[in-house]
Parts: C-alpha cells; sequence; structure tokens
C-alpha cells in the first residue's frame, strides 16, 4: 500500500493511523461550524495572536492594510476633475503606510509593494518591473514567502522577458542560496518554491508543486503523496482566505465566480458581466428597493453588508432594507436580519425573524435558528435542538447545514457522536462543492482517519478544496477584464499565474493569449510563443481539456518551419483523433482539414474553415445571449443559491420540522 505520508510543513497534526475513534478524528481535525457569532471569531483571533507572540500583531496590521488596499474600488469616480475623493484620500493613506514600512525593511510591506509594482492593479502605484523585481528580492532576501514563491513563478514561466521584454534573470545571490536540485528548466523556480514553503508557505507555491507532482508537469515524476500534501497545504490556506471573505456575506455562504473560469475563444464578444451588478445595475436595484420591490431590497441589503461592486459597507444600511423586506412579509428578509443580528451577538433580536423565517420553510431560518441554539443567543444552549434545527435546514437544501452536522456528528453534540455519520454528512456537502466539506474528507482519507487510506480519494478532494482559493478566482477574473479591455499582456501575466498554480481554464487561457494576442503584437517573436503556447495547451490537455488538445494541435500544425514538421504533424493527427474519440466533432473535422491539406480541394476547404469558424461565433453568440436571458433571475453571488440543489435526507428524524419546539 503506498504511504500517504504528510509533510512536516501542514501544522500540528499527528497522523492517526487505521481505525481511529471520532473523538480522536475530531482531535486531529479540530472541525468548527461554518458560522460564529462576531464577538466569539475576535476573541478566538486575538488567542491565536497571543499565543503566536508579540511580532504577529503588528504583521497583522501590515497585512490589513494591504488587504484594504485592495479591497478599495478604484474603477468609476478615481480623479475626477483633480477632486481628491474619500476613497482617493484613504488610497493615498494606505500606499504611503505601505511605502514607508517597505522602506524601513518590513518583508511583508516590501512584498506587497513588489506584487503591486508587477501586477500593476488599478488601485496600485503604476507598473514598473524595475520597482517589482526591487522589491521582491529585498522581501525574498528577508525570507517572505509570497515574494520566494512570486519570484519562482518569475523564473518558471519566464513571464517577465516573454510577455513584457523585460530582461529579468534570477540573482546570483538567491541561486546560491536556494540552488536547483538536479537539472531542468524548471529545477530552479521549484527550489524558490520549496524555499517559501519552508519559511512559512504560501498557496502559490503549494499549488504549483502540488499541480507539478499530481500530473508529472516540469519534469518531476507524478507522485500522488507528494501532490497530496501540497494540495492539502493550498487547501489549508484557501480555507483561511475563503473563511475571511466569508464574513463579509451575511451567512457567510460560498461566493461564486465560476463565470470569471471561462475558456477564450478566437471570436467572442465581451462577456455580460457578472449577472449584471455594474454600477447602472446597482443604481437600478436601489430604485427598486426605494420603491418598495422585495428583490431589489433583499439586493442592496446583500450589497450593503458585503460592501461590493461600489456600495460602501453598511450594516446598519444592510439590516434597514432586510427588515423592509421583512416587513413585506419576505421570508429571506426575516432569516437574513435574523443572521446580521446574530452575528452581531443579539440572540434576542435575531430570535423572532428567524422563527418567523422558519415558520415559512425558509432553510437559512431554520440554520439561523441551529446557530442560536449551538451558541447559546437568546436561547439556552441546547446542542439537541440546534441538531434539530440544521437537520431541517438541512432537509430543505441548506448546504452549511449539512456540513455543520458532519461537525456536531464528529464532536458528539446533539446526537451520538459517530465517525460514520460525520463522514456521511460532509460526504453528501463535499459532493455539492462545499469546500470546508471536501478539505476534511481529504485530510480524513490521506490519513487514514478512521477511513481506508487512500491517496487517489484524498488528492480529488483537496485538490476540489484548494481550487476554492479565492485569490485564485481573482487571477482569472482579473485575466478575462484585461483581456476584454484589449490588455493582452496584463491578461497573460494573470493566467500565467494561474496556470502555474494548475487552475486549468488558466492553462488553456494562458496558452491562447501566446498562440492568438502575442504573435500580433511582436510577430518575429511568433515561433518562440508558439512553443510556449503549445507547452500550456499540454498542460491543459493533461487535465482532460478536450479543447485545450484541440488547440494544440491546431499550434503543432501551423508549425511548418521547424525540422520537426513532420512529427508535429502526425501529433497533431493523433491528438484530433483522440479528441474525436472523446467525441468531439471539431477534432473530426479539423482531422479531415488535415489530411485533405495541400490537395486540390485545399480552397474548398479554407473557405468551410472560415465557416466553421463564424460557426463557433454564432454558437457563443447564442449563449452570451441565454446567460443574459437568465442571469437576471439570480440574486448576485449569495452562496445560499448554490445549496438550493442540495437535499439531506434522514428518514428517522421526521419530526424535525414539527416548529412548535422552536416557538416561543
Ligand atoms: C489619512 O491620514 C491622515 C493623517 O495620518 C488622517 O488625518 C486622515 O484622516 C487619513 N485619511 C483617511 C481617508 O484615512
Ligand atoms: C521605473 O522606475 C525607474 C526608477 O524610478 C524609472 O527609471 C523607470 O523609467 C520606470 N519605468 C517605467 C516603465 O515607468
Ligand atoms: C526588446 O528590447 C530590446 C532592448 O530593450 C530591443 O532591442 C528589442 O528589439 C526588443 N524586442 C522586441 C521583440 O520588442
Ligand atoms: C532561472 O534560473 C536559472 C538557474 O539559476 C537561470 O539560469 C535562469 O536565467 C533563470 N530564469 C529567469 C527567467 O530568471
Amino acid at each position: 500500500m503506498p504511504l500517504c505520508l504528510l509533510s512536516a510543513s501542514v501544522a500540528g497534526t499527528a497522523s492517526v493511523a487505521g481505525t481511529a475513534s471520532a473523538a480522536e478524528v475530531a482531535a486531529v481535525l479540530q472541525p468548527r461550524l461554518t458560522f460564529a457569532p462576531d464577538g466569539l471569531r475576535a476573541a478566538e483571533a486575538a488567542a491565536q495572536a497571543e499565543a503566536a507572540g508579540s511580532g504577529v500583531a503588528a504583521w497583522q496590521a501590515v497585512a490589513r492594510t494591504v488587504t484594504a488596499l485592495q479591497r478599495l474600488d478604484c474603477g468609476h469616480d478615481a480623479g475626477v476633475d483633480g477632486v481628491t475623493t474619500a476613497k482617493e484620500a484613504e488610497l493615498l493613506n494606505a500606499t504611503e503606510a505601505i511605502l514607508d514600512a517597505a522602506a524601513g525593511g518590513e518583508p511583508l510591506a516590501m512584498s506587497a509593494l513588489g506584487h503591486m509594482y508587477l501586477l500593476g492593479d488599478p488601485c496600485s502605484p503604476k507598473r514598473n518591473l524595475t520597482w517589482a523585481t526591487h522589491w521582491l528580492e529585498g522581501a525574498a532576501a528577508a525570507g517572505q514567502p509570497s515574494a520566494l514563491a512570486m519570484l519562482g513563478f518569475l523564473n518558471e514561466s519566464r513571464a517577465l522577458s516573454r510577455v513584457y521584454n523585460f530582461s529579468y534573470a534570477t540573482p546570483a545571490a538567491l541561486t546560491a542560496r536556494y540552488p536547483p536540485a538536479g537539472g531542468g528548466a524548471y529545477a530552479q523556480g521549484r527550489a524558490l518554491y520549496e524555499a517559501a514553503l519552508t519559511s512559512g508557505g504560501s498557496v502559490l507555491a503549494s499549488l504549483a508543486l502540488g499541480s507539478q507532482y499530481s500530473n508529472g508537469f516540469a519534469g518531476v515524476a507524478a507522485s500522488c503523496p507528494a501532490a497530496a500534501a501540497h494540495y492539502e497545504a493550498a487547501a489549508a490556506g484557501a480555507m483561511a482566505q475563503l473563511d475571511e471573505k466569508r464574513q463579509r456575506t451575511v451567512e457567510q455562504g460560498w461566493l461564486d465566480s465560476s463565470s470569471e473560469a471561462r475558456t477564450l475563444l478566437r471570436k467572442q464578444p465581451a462577456a455580460a458581466r457578472e449577472s449584471g451588478v455594474d454600477p447602472a445595475s446597482v443604481e437600478y436595484m436601489d430604485y427598486c428597493a426605494h420603491v418598495g420591490d422585495v428583490a431589489g431590497q433583499v439586493g442592496m441589503a446583500h450589497l450593503y453588508h458585503s460592501g461590493t461592486h461600489g456600495v460602501p459597507r453598511d450594516t446598519a444600511a444592510a439590516a434597514h432594507w432586510f427588515a423592509a423586506a421583512a416587513a413585506k412579509g419576505d421570508p429571506m428578509g426575516h432569516a437574513n436580519l435574523g443572521l446580521v443580528r446574530l452575528r452581531a451577538g443579539d440572540g434576542a433580536g435575531a430570535l423572532p425573524p428567524l422563527r418567523r423565517a422558519a415558520k415559512r420553510s425558509d432553510p437559512s431560518g431554520w440554520a439561523g435558528l441551529g446557530y442560536a441554539y449551538y451558541y447559546g443567543l437568546g436561547v439556552r444552549q441546547d446542542y439537541a435542538l440546534a441538531a434539530k434545527a440544521l437537520s431541517a435546514a438541512a432537509r430543505l437544501g441548506h448546504l452549511d447545514a449539512i456540513f455543520n452536522l458532519g461537525v456536531l456528528a464528529l464532536r458528539g453534540e446533539g446526537m451520538e457522536q459517530s465517525l460514520h455519520k460525520a463522514e456521511r454528512f460532509w460526504r453528501v456537502a463535499a459532493d455539492f462543492s462545499h469546500p470546508m466539506a471536501q478539505y476534511y474528507i481529504g485530510r480524513m482519507k490521506a490519513r487514514g482517519l478512521g477511513t481506508r487510506r487512500d491517496c487517489e480519494t484524498a488528492l480529488f478532494f483537496l485538490q476540489h478544496a484548494a481550487a476554492a482559493w479565492p485569490a485564485g478566482n481573482g487571477l482569472l477574473e482579473t485575466g478575462l477584464a484585461a483581456h476584454e479591455a484589449d490588455r493582452p499582456q496584463r491578461a497573460l501575466v494573470h493566467y500565467l499565474l494561474g496556470a502555474h498554480a494548475g487552475l486549468e481554464p488558466a492553462l488553456h487561457n494562458a496558452g491562447f493569449l501566446y498562440a492568438e494576442a502575442m504573435p500580433r503584437r511582436q510577430p518575429q517573436l511568433a515561433a518562440s510563443y508558439r512553443g510556449a503556447a503549445s507547452e500550456y495547451f499540454r498542460r491543459a490537455a493533461v487535465l482532460g481539456s478536450v479543447d485545450a488538445s484541440i488547440r494544440l494541435a491546431l499550434v503543432l500544425s501551423q508549425d511548418l518551419t521547424a525540422e520537426h514538421s513532420a512529427s508535429s504533424w502526425r501529433l497533431a493527427n493523433e491528438l484530433y483523433a483522440e479528441a474525436a474519440r472523446h467525441g468531439s466533432a471539431d477534432a473530426t473535422w479539423h482531422l479531415g482539414y488535415n489530411y485533405l491539406k495541400g490537395r486540390p480541394e485545399k480552397l474548398l476547404f479554407s473557405l468551410l474553415r472560415a465557416v466553421y469558424e463564424a460557426r463557433v461565433f454564432i454558437v457563443f453568440a447564442a449563449l452570451g445571449s441565454f446567460v443574459l436571458a437568465t442571469g437576471g433571475k439570480r440574486a448576485p453571488g449569495f452562496g445560499a443559491g448554490a445549496a438550493a440543489t442540495a437535499v439531506w435526507h434522514e428518514d428517522d428524524d421526521a419530526a424535525a420540522d414539527d416548529f412548535d419546539e422552536f416557538d416561543d
């Protein structure tokens, strides 16, 4: 049996092998409910900072500044007519604070500044690669893990010279300190990623190494145990970031930005951005809310609560609009009003609206009641009633409730302690893409915690959990926005970052931009871009993207200059044949085209090819209008929507939705 040993970088987890009891597993996993009142969270965070030592507080202050800076929405009204808006002032303050800290040698500030100069986000200082590498190297010399990971990426991807024609090579001091083990073009990058892991950890580095080991990319031999260990570390980091992001949603639902993970096509209309949450739509929603439209009120309340899309974060305004919707008898208004109050620790105020929502069979209302009983907010603490309320929510399809029931089962709170039951709850939640459930299942499988040790299954779940990494979605989002704004270099750098973290859409899109956009910018480098394109398409194809193997074949069959043209040609046809076996009509078409190319029929086929490509455009346009037509129905970006299809059936507990027990 292969030993799925996990590296020491996974913090404080003894490996309990074989048949562990539920209590032992609970001690290793330390699972917690997805919902906690703010006061409890703050106290826990303070205790953690205390335990970790005094340096942490200062570090966290800088991290908060950086995060605040990244969150600033400096899109629309920045710098109009030289008037300094409050936001700009805040931005200037934050930038100055970071500059001061960096000049004073604070590694995190140097690293943040390096990232900003490199990626050139709208809110940050203008892109300047000289400054970017200067600050990143300074931070790396001080052992800052994100800077080490970024320099590893720059070495591995050769992005600066390829994308920006900027001459940069990893400095000798760094290669001497982190010498590459073994040979190959990727060894130095890998050494820097490893350095990032040993000096504190970096999700980017863990993902990059995990994807190398799981697929045997970049000259390493594929290894499930090594890949699972890296993905576990990545997933742990992703969970922490996700938790922070969930603080901004009422119920900490899972934010879903899958629309950004699209693959780029040659002819493609601009996307209908995120189900219409542009400024004009927000204005319209605000108008609807004011004239008494319930959906508008709930929508505005969510925007005020999360403080996104140009709406300032304002809990009081959120509560106001939820209350307005509740006054119209809307169960979502009741449930969310209750949850907002519960988060603030106001149990007495939270219970009446939660009860009203539960009475109207609102899943979030039931979940909120469950949390109130679990923490004893406004009622006497009662784990059994908490479990009953959560069961009712779970039966109505509330994904978080299903996950939380698993936590209760493992801890034996409100029900008999049972490892088997916990695993069953989590398995259902994991199958419906609950990242936390995927993370726990993956860790149990990797260690054989109360279940058979199974590296492949562990890797599968840990990879999915790690893919919930919010920053990864951010990269795809920025890449897409830059592509649509016709800024291929900016798009490419973001997609390359995602690609080296092993995200399939990013691999495909990096290949696409190398194949299509970059040669148009710099025709003299077309051959080198083609090489890069085929490498990224190949990696995406290995991850199972049929689309990418077709693209790879296209790139290879364009390669007529190289002396390998015969072998490229053969490989291209093999790829098409493989894709055709997977049922791709496009591939069959290309296959036929390649066989006939060079014959008199060529002209006819060139015409057909033009028609074919127009067809892609038409199909896409139809798809776009479909999204436009249906997208408006969904409230923007709240996790509960994603849970709507998951339903938990527990027959032996059928009395739980008997409401009387929960009434006043
Ligand atoms: C910027 O900093 C100054 C002084 O440090 C402070 O008075 C001012 O309120 C800050 N402005 C913002 C928007 O935070
Ligand atoms: C970057 O900053 C350096 C030093 O201030 C300056 O000489 C250079 O022109 C800048 N580069 C760009 C592209 O702005
Ligand atoms: C890259 O930059 C160098 C000098 O900075 C220049 O000579 C060369 O032509 C550039 N190459 C491309 C493809 O732009
Ligand atoms: C990556 O590292 C190798 C070995 O140290 C070096 O030769 C190469 O120039 C580096 N590449 C980049 C883009 O920094």
